[in-house]
Order: structure tokens, then C-alpha cells, then sequence
């Protein structure tokens, strides 16, 4: 088996984990889970979102979020910007590095961002162009990659017109996300596959949830191949607001817990991590989703 020497793990918990809860999640408690995530030497982490409010309530207050953690260098802290009005919200609180999200599907879009696939590319436009003059680094989303909750099947195809799209618009990297985790190994390499015929191999994260308990078999699919950054989420947390039935994100403990025993360096530290995952999961009242923060946890 080949595998990366190293893989960069960007964690998503605070934005894509959070966004999901009934219940807000306190500015100071996320500001806190985030410090606890640097502590731990996670390279990258999504801090938050300057999405509607209307839309995703949860994210409110990102801006605050940014301004209270304490940034260290060498990590990076994007927030997800769906138009021009959320990139200058995010530019004016101090992001360095924002996040773009296309769909492969249709419907998907239509549902998470009220509009279709060509018409949030051409919405991206002139946010990627903006950036690319401020210095600001972006990187991008294409959702459903591996299944929509309401088209079911996505055509790697798809998949890798969009991944394209975003990239030629400078993206640094394209993330694909298996956002309702109906993905299994094979499948999850056909889609890399595809998309690697047309933007390089070393651009490319997975983004992979765990609904169906695959997350883990579909990234190490996809690592054989040469993916080597991987999005995860602090104690499994997540889901999606427009994806009935998705479970979370897979969690960064079990991942990193796989990558350790492969020899593969992250920079990450379990104990530390650990910190993180029982803070989240204490203040939001149940145990973790991850079953190695659950292993580790018990003696
Ligand atoms: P819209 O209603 O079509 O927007 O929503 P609009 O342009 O018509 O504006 C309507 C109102 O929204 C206006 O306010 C705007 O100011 C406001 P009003 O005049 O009514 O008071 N507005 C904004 N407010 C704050 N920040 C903004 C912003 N833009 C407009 N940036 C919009 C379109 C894109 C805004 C909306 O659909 C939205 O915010 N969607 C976000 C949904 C979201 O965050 N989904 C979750 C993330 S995607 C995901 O989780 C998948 C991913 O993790 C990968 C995976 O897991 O596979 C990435
Ligand atoms: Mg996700």
C-alpha cells in the first residue's frame, strides 16, 4: 500500500459541526474550542461562516469569533463566504483565508444557496478575483459528490466540471464533499480519479461524512492514491442543514487515530486533541461521535 508520508488535516468542526445544532453555540465556547484546536496543532480550521443569518442562525457572530481566538502562525483559520456581501464581511473582520461551496448538484445548490450551479459559479467570479488581489487565499467546496439527497446519483463528471471550474477561478484546493456520506471506496476513488484528470492530485482534500459508517475505508481509498489533506470535525460533529439524515463529518480523533497507526505525520497531538473533543462534547451535552475519543476516554 502507498501512502503519503504526511497529511495536512484541516478541521471543519467549528463551522460545518456547529452550523448544525439546535442550539447556538455561545461565541466564547466556539472561541474556546477553536484555541483548543491550535493547541493541538491542527494546520487549519474552519472558524465560522458570513452566511445569511436567515439562512444558517448558528454562524451569527463569526466576525467576533475571528477577532477572540488566538491566531498563531502557521495555522489557518478560513470562514466560508457564499457571495461578495460575505467575503467583504469576512475581509473586514480580519479573514485571511475564505472558503467557496459549488455543488454537483442541482437541487442541492438550489436548496443551500438559492440559486443553481452556473449562476454560484458566476457569483464566485468576482469574490476569487477580489481575493486574488488582496492576497486572500481561497479554497473551495464542491458538495454532493458522492450522492445528493435528492437527485441520488452524482456523475463523477459532474463532480470534475465544477472541481475545474473552481480551480481555473484560483482556488488553491478543491474539497469534495461526500455530503450525506453515501459514498463507499470505490466509488470515492472513481470521483478522484475523474477530477484528477483535470486539476492536479495535490490540490484535492476529502471531505468525507460518516453516515454510513465508511468514511474512514472511502479515505484510505482515496490516500492509496496520493490525496494527503483530509477535512474532519472535532468530536464528529456536523451533518448538513439542507441534508436530511446526514450524520457528521468523520471525526478528526478517528482519523487521527488511523493516520498514527500508519506512521503517517500530521502534527497533530492525540492528547490535545482530546481536550477539544471533551470540551465540545461536555458543553454540548453528549458523549462524542467518535469512537476513539470514546475508547480513549473511558480508563
Ligand atoms: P438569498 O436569500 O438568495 O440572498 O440567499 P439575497 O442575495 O437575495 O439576500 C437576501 C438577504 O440576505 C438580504 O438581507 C442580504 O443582505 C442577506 P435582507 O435585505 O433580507 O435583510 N445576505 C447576507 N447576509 C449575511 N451574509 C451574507 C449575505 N448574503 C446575503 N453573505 C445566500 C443567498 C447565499 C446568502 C443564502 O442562501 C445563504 O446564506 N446560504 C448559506 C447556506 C449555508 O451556509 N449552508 C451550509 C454550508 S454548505 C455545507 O455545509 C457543505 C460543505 O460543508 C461541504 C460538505 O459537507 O459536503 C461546504
Ligand atoms: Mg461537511
Amino acid at each position: 500500500m502507498r501512502l503519503p508520508a504526511n497529511v495536512r488535516l484541516v478541521d471543519v468542526g467549528p463551522r460545518d459541526g456547529l452550523q448544525n445544532e439546535a442550539e447556538p453555540f455561545g461565541i466564547e465556547d466556539r472561541v474556546t474550542l477553536i484555541d483548543h484546536l491550535s493547541a493541538a496543532g491542527l494546520p487549519s480550521i474552519e472558524v465560522g461562516s458570513f452566511v445569511s443569518p436567515k439562512w444558517v442562525p448558528q454562524m451569527a457572530g463569526t466576525d467576533l469569533v475571528l477577532a477572540n481566538i488566538i491566531q498563531r502562525s502557521g495555522t489557518a483559520y478560513p470562514v466560508l463566504t457564499p457571495n461578495l456581501q460575505g467575503f467583504e464581511a469576512a475581509l473586514a473582520a480580519g479573514a485571511r483565508e475564505v472558503a467557496i461551496f459549488a455543488a454537483a448538484s442541482e437541487t442541492f445548490s438550489q436548496k443551500n444557496i438559492n440559486c443553481g450551479i452556473a449562476e454560484s459559479l458566476e457569483r464566485f467570479r468576482p469574490l476569487c478575483a477580489q481575493a486574488a488581489g488582496k492576497n486572500i487565499r481561497v479554497r473551495g467546496y464542491v458538495s454532493c459528490v458522492l450522492g445528493c439527497p435528492y437527485e441520488g446519483a452524482v456523475d463523477p463528471v459532474k463532480v470534475a466540471d465544477v472541481a475545474e471550474q473552481l480551480f481555473k477561478m484560483g482556488c488553491y484546493e478543491i474539497s469534495l464533499g461526500d455530503t450525506i456520506g453515501t459514498g463507499t471506496p470505490g466509488r470515492a476513488q472513481a470521483v478522484v480519479a475523474e477530477t484528477a484528470k483535470r486539476l492536479p492530485l495535490a490540490q484535492l482534500a476529502a471531505h468525507f461524512h460518516d453516515t454510513y459508517g465508511q468514511a474512514l475505508a472511502n479515505l484510505l481509498a482515496v490516500m492509496e492514491m496520493g490525496i494527503s489533506t483530509i477535512d474532519c470535525s472535532i468530536a464528529g460533529l456536523g451533518g448538513c442543514p439542507y441534508a436530511k439524515g446526514a450524520s457528521g463529518n468523520v471525526a478528526t480523533e478517528d482519523v487521527l487515530y488511523m493516520l498514527n497507526g500508519l506512521g503517517i505525520e500530521t502534527g497533530v497531538e492525540m492528547e490535545l486533541l482530546l481536550v477539544a473533543s471533551r470540551f465540545v462534547s461536555q458543553r454540548l451535552g453528549r458523549p462524542p461521535a467518535s469512537k476513539v475519543a470514546r475508547a480513549l476516554s473511558c480508563g
